[in-house]
């Protein structure tokens, strides 16, 4: 879609990544780590000092205590961390319960090393998960559940009945969890992250994804990082010591800096919440119904009062004849399930989101 927009010159809201850039500190912050001579491999791991911040950050978040020599690796971003984490520890015939609309790159990796993939479709306006259904689907074979919360395509959260259910069903089995966090700053209405590492019994076997590209506005730096504990940490390593070996050196001395500053995450979700306040206010003025969002940077709509199109149909539509580019969400289902809902990216300047919404009045 967003190849696309630029084609036919539409307001690209399709791709999750901001049109504003990225705070001048952490560009200078970068430009002097160059300049400081930070130009090769960095080591394996990652940078030490900022696995260490990692490690402060996620302690004073989640009061989670992760050794920074053995239980974070830096990657080059949650894409890679995911690979990376499946391809380490998911073998021919093991089973992966992924819950769809998915991220595009768990299937694929599961496929790859010979895994079944296990989706379980969620359906909209809540896309709650059904874990009555979850129950039914676990096995001597299951060897992985991937969770994402804040999630991409439909902004909803893990709540604390989802932890409580999930941690039933997993003790006392020998199932991993694969936790795309890479929206972890951004969760609105003060509610809570809930992060695996804050529940000893799910952090114990998780592998947690984050990225920096999402919360610092720099999604083309493609910087992340993985946490997990040690003996799952180490065969993580294994696959990253071929696969990457080591990631990009300045970008990583500067994230380190950054982040040493508390204010440059905390101040994530006010700044969010006030894009996705904004972006709803002027869709309210549409003829789109407007899904919840309770995080990410991503708003769905339906428009069942609009017309009956298929959810592609109508994103190519809007991109060619309104201007303005958005992702059908039936994309993230394997079997391309329709339940008519577009996904917009608010990470906009207001003039963008301004300009989307005078267009999308048209429709
Ligand atoms: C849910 C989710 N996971 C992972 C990623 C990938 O993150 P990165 O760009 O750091 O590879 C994205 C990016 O859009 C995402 O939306």
């Amino acid at each position: 879609m967003s190849a696309l927009a630029a084609e036919v010159g539409a307001i690209n809201l399709s791709q999750g990544f901001a049109d504003f850039d990225t705070s001048p500190e952490l560009i200078e912050l970068v430009n002097r780590a160059m300049k400081d001579g930070h130009n090769q491999y960095a080591p394996m791991p990652g940078v030490p000092g900022l696995r260490e911040q990692i490690a402060c950050k996620t302690e004073k978040l989640y009061g989670a205590i992760y050794n920074p020599d053995t239980e974070i690796t830096i990657t080059a971003g949650g894409t890679q961390a995911i690979f990376t984490a499946i391809t380490a520890v998911i073998n021919p015939n093991d089973e992966v319960i992924i819950f769809e609309p998915a991220f595009d790159c768990y299937a694929p990796a599961i496929k790859l090393m010979g895994g079944i993939v296990k989706s379980l479709e969620l359906e909209p306006p809540d896309y709650r998960i059904p874990w009555d259904m979850v129950k039914k689907l676990i096995n001597n074979k299951t060897k992985m559940i991937i969770l994402n919360s804040p999630h991409n395509p439909t902004a909803t959260i893990l709540h604390q009945e989802d932890i409580d259910e999930l941690s039933a069903i997993v003790q006392n089995q020998d199932i991993l969890i694969l936790s795309d966090e890479v929206y972890e700053h951004l969760v609105f209405d003060n509610e809570i992250h809930h992060s695996m590492a804050r529940y000893e019994e799910l952090r114990k076997r998780s592998f947690i994804v984050a990225s920096f590209g999402k919360p610092f506005h720099a999604t083309g730096w493609k910087v992340g990082y993985c946490m997990a504990p040690a003996a799952l940490m180490q065969e993580f390593r294994r696959v990253h010591q071929f696969l990457v070996f080591s990631v990009n050196a300045p970008v990583q001395y500067a994230v380190a800096e950054y982040l040493k500053n508390e204010n440059h995450y905390l101040g994530l979700p006010e700044f969010f919440q006030q894009k996705r306040d904004y972006f709803r206010k002027g869709l309210e003025q549409t003829r789109f119904e407007l899904l919840p969002c309770f995080g990410s940077y991503f708003q769905s709509v339906t428009y069942n009062n609009i017309t009956d199109e298929k959810d592609s149909d109508l994103a190519l539509r809007l991109t060619k004849e309104i201007g303005v580019a958005s992702i059908p969400t039936s994309a993230f289902y394997t079997k391309g399930t329709d339940h008519h809902v577009l996904r917009f990216c608010f990470a906009k300047r207001q003039e963008t989101l301004d300009n989307a919404v005078e267009r999308l009045m048209r429709v």
